[in-house]
């Protein structure tokens, strides 16, 4: 399978374009903008979910798997999304939310209505009201377990109460869930992405962590590596691409989930990375990031996955990060000179990029400034512990302002206007102040804007095979403003230069030897040439000899 030199763009259906006016996004609203996307030039479509569900968790909370919530459309519109995608070139990727399923699922309800067989494919554990099976916590907030007085048993939800993990260990749900691979394959998709794919194994007894939350328990457990090859090995996915969101795991376990031969997936989306702003590892408290740390995760994953011959999904954004530009660039004087950057830093990496859904046009953080603006269920469940924990209103509100999910939730930005072309209705989510300027539109007609600069990493990555196939090696590696390294195939050399400050930074080795003889300026986003004393705010410099 050769996803090298392919590029995925996520869509996040809800908030990507309406059709009907409902102020939720839609399958036809995908495929009337399917012209952009080819025009683009990515190769695949990653959809998050848009099955049947309650909603509780924006459709990660499945309560059926192989039917469409009537929200996005009809089957019919799936099947017209899948071949007026592939006339264009185009796969669709599709979310497999596997570790958990609705309590709406028929499964749940079953196992509720009393049916052993069908608590046996959650973690049901008898016990009393007042006694947790342990002290395991909700990837959410608040405790792992939820009681059910008719039924004198507790179950497992690591994530909403609303979300129960599934028990794999049960062969009869692996084979469910075999169908479900099945039951899209026939439908003709691409490819899967396997949500929290580390967490579907938990150990055989459920302990107390006296250290923390309990992930260390069930991150990458006892048996997952065996249920994901027999989950490839029985469904014929082998060939397809697939990718796996791997919570919390280790470069080790990385190498094993996406490595050539393993039997496993074609890459991994690991998060260390995007971790570098949160004050001591807490999510919800802030920090300034540390470019630093950036670079050495960055350089852990990326050399490291080379080493084993696994394969890194690369990215900055999707429907759980804030902005990227709002993150480690600026959305003042340097918004289009840092997004152009970031681009450049992550395209250019060693793996397979995956744009999110706007950022290719620099969206920033959603600024929403009042509580009852946010939809998210993480968002509004931390506002709560944040102002238990002693934060004034305004304290947390700077801090969900930041790290909310929904500021990647915004509705897509289309053109100048009402809703920003995303529906005639009212939008389910309100969208930030910049949509009046910062949209498809704008971009489209610019040569110098930030979409065109994506378009024209896309279409490098197919001509320079270096950039898909090329080893790495980072270099200025002891400069905490500049993210840098070197790839490498037979002859040729890429260098890609990346200044992470808003201010300018002198590299170690004198960029004046570049121009030497062979090497010539393949990439920039500054449009005065630079004299080479020193890199400018937020500059990009590529280098490429031939
Ligand atoms: C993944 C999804 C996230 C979801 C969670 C539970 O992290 O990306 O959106 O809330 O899994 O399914």
């Amino acid at each position: 399978m050769d996803f090298k030199d392919k590029v995925v763009y996520q869509i996040y259906p809800k908030s990507f374009q309406d059709s009907d006016g409902d102020g939720r996004g839609d399958l036809q609203g995908i495929i009337s903008r399917l012209d952009y996307l080819s025009w683009l030039g990515v190769d695949y479509l990653w959809l998050t979910p848009f099955f049947p569900s309650p909603q509780r968790d924006n459709g990660y909370d499945v309560a059926n798997y192989c039917a469409i919530d009537p929200q996005y459309g009809t089957m019919a519109d799936f099947e017209t999304l899948v071949a007026e995608a592939r006339k264009r070139g185009i796969g669709l990727m599709l979310d497999m939310v596997f570790n958990h399923t609705s309590t709406e699922h028929i499964w749940f309800k079953r196992a509720l209505n009393g049916d052993e067989q069908y608590q046996s494919y959650y973690f049901f554990q008898s016990g009393t009201a007042d006694k947790i099976p342990c002290n395991w916590e909700s990837k959410f907030g608040g405790p792992a377990w939820k009681y059910v007085p008719a039924l004198g048993k507790w179950y497992l939800h690591l994530f909403d109460e609303g979300q129960a993990d599934l028990n794999w260990e049960n062969p009869a749900v692996r084979e469910e869930l075999k169908q479900v691979i099945r039951f899209w394959k026939a439908k003709g998709v691409a490819g899967f992405r396997f949500d929290v794919v580390n967490l579907i194994s938990k150990p055989k007894k459920f302990e107390d962590d006296g250290q923390g939350d309990g992930r260390r328990f069930y991150t990458d457990g006892p048996h997952v590596h065996e249920f994901l090859q027999e989950l490839v090995r029985d469904t014929g996915i082998g060939n397809m691409v697939t990718v796996g969101e791997l919570s919390s795991t280790t470069l080790a376990n990385g190498q094993r989930y996406a490595g050539a031969g393993t039997g496993e997936l074609s890459m991994c989306f690991s998060f260390h990375h995007l971790k570098v702003d949160y004050k001591d590892g807490d999510k919800w408290q802030l920090m300034v990031p540390d470019i630093g740390n950036l670079r050495e995760l960055l350089q852990e994953w990326q050399e490291g996955m080379q080493a084993s011959d696994s394969w890194n999904a690369v990215f900055w954004c999707n429907h759980d990060q804030p902005r990227v530009v709002s993150r480690f660039g600026d959305t003042g004087r340097y918004w289009k000179e840092s997004a152009k950057m970031l681009a450049g830093c992550i395209h250019l990496l060693r793996g397979t990029p995956y744009i999110y859904q706007g950022e290719e046009l620099g969206m920033p953080n959603a600024g929403f400034r009042d509580i009852g603006q946010y939809r998210d269920v993480e968002t509004l469940n931390y506002h709560k512990i944040l102002r238990e924990r002693g934060l004034s209103e305004e304290e947390a509100m700077k801090v969900i302002q930041a790290r909310s999910r929904d500021n990647s939730r915004t509705p897509m930005q289309w053109q100048a206007g009402r809703n920003a072309g995303f529906t005639a209705g009212t939008p389910w989510i309100g969208l930030p102040e910049a949509a009046a300027s910062i949209h498809v539109e704008a971009e489209q007609n610019d040569s110098d804007s930030i979409l065109q600069f994506y378009r024209k990493l896309i279409r490098l990555r197919k001509e320079q095979k270096l950039i898909a196939e090329g080893s790495i090696a980072f270099i200025e590696t002891e400069n905490p403003d500049i993210i840098a390294y070197r790839r490498k195939l037979g002859q040729q050399e890429l260098v890609v230069y990346c200044n992470f400050r808003s201010h300018s930074v002198h590299t170690a080795k004198d960029l004046r030897q570049y121009p030497a003889t062979g090497w010539r300026l393949l990439l920039s986003n500054y449009a005065e040439e630079n004299s080479l004393a020193e890199l400018r705010p937020y500059e990009l410099m590529v280098w490429l000899k031939d």
